[in-house]
């Protein structure tokens, strides 16, 4: 059966499930310390999906096309027995790819269990390798080591590729990026630059501030000489750039100044069972009151394929063509980056 389509003929191809809403980071772009502190209450364990309830859902994902899972959260590996999961979803006939994207903090210690579990590949966020602007940037105390050794660990343990995002904020990080890339290079690790996005409602979001894409591989061209190269896949969210000297590769996810939305098979599904058809929707449809009042398959099934052939969703060329007309309006309703995982 070929893959659910939506009202833009866009096929259903790969599922980001958030399996937290909670964080060791207060990064200030998506979960500033001053709103989310000591306090602060997440949600109660009764509210989030069980293993066995995400598992069944993945399940009907991959019937109706879906190839690829990601794990996210909030970060992913404070969710109890994360391997666990892991280890249902890897058996999942029909999958193709199961990644997961963390803040790498825990991962030295869970590393070699999450790839025993059947984790094959890693995407680890690490906005500078500059002690007191990465602190800043993770609005903890917390220095870039630890990270490092996650990576180093993930590495140890087979996992492949392994990816690096960067979030560039320009008058933050943007003058540290080509370090970043340098210490990669040639370590088969993909370091990922992304234009800071106006996910969520919090971060205060300004086009001031996203350096786009064309000037961040001018900035690390003029030092480390790349070349474009061909998408894996149709799709693909980072644009991919090869070090002419051999030495590895590097991507530019440009969701800003080139939005991608044409090609967007994405879905979303959130900590308490909604399924989220955008980044930057202002809701989803619940699946879990559904799935927890007995119903079957075949209706899940038909539920799901429902909402995504309905879907119309393309917020970022909407929002350039917004910002091009100088409108200011752009502020709706969105779901946070936290509760959605990005
Ligand atoms: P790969 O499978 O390795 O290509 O991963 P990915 O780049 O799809 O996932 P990752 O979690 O590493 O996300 C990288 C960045 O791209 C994050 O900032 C995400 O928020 C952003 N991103 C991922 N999917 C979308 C999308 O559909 N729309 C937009 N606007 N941004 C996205
Ligand atoms: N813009 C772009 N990327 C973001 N991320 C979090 N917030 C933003 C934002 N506003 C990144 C995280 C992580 C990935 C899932 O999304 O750093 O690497
Ligand atoms: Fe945590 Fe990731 Fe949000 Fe930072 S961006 S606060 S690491 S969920
Ligand atoms: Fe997909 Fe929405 Fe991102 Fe566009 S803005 S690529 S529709 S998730």
């Amino acid at each position: 059966m070929p893959p659910t389509a939506d009202k833009l003929g866009r096929p259903i191809h790969d599922l980001r499930i958030s399996v937290t809403d909670r964080c060791n980071f207060r990064c200030p772009y998506c979960m500033p310390a001053e709103l989310y502190g000591e306090n602060y209450q997440f949600l109660p364990k009764s509210e989030l999906l069980s293993f066995e309830e995400i598992e069944r859902l993945a399940h009907l994902f991959v019937d109706l096309g879906v190839e690829k899972l990601r794990i996210t959260g909030g970060e992913p590996l404070l969710r109890h027995e994360l391997p666990r999961l892991i280890e249902r979803l890897a058996a999942i006939p029909g999958l193709r790819d199961l990644a997961l994207t963390t803040n790498g903090y825990l991962l030295e210690k869970q590393a070699a269990a999450l790839r025993d579990a059947g984790l094959e590949r890693i995407t680890v966020s690490l906005d500078s390798l500059d002690e007191e602007i990465f602190k800043r940037m993770n609005g903890r105390t917390f220095g870039p080591q630890r990270v490092l050794a996650g990576i180093e660990a993930a590495n140890r343990a087979g996992m492949r590729p392994i990816k690096i995002n960067c979030v560039v904020q320009r008058g933050v990080n943007d003058h540290t990026l080509v370090d970043l890339a340098r210490s990669f290079r040639g370590t088969g690790h993909i370091v990922r630059f992304i234009e800071f996005m106006d996910v969520g409602t919090l971060n205060g979001w300004d086009l001031a501030q996203v350096v786009p894409a064309a000037e961040i591989v001018e900035r690390i061209g003029a030092e480390l000489p790349i070349d474009p190269v061909d998408p894996n896949y149709r799709g693909e969210v980072a644009n991919r750039y090869r070090y002419r000297d051999g030495s590895g590769e590097i991507g530019i996810i440009a969701s800003v100044s080139a939005p991608f939305c044409g090609d967007c098979t994405r879905a979303r599904l959130t900590i308490e069972g909604k399924l989220v058809t955008c980044l930057f929707a202002a809701d989803g449809t619940d699946l879990r009151t559904p799935l927890r009042s007995g119903a079957s398959d075949v209706e899940l099934r038909d539920l799901i394929e429902s909402i995504w052939s309905r879907r119309t969703d393309r917020y970022s060329e909407q929002r350039a063509e917004l910002t091009q007309s100088g409108d200011p309006s752009t502020r709706k309703a969105k779901i946070e980056m936290y509760q959605i995982g990005g």
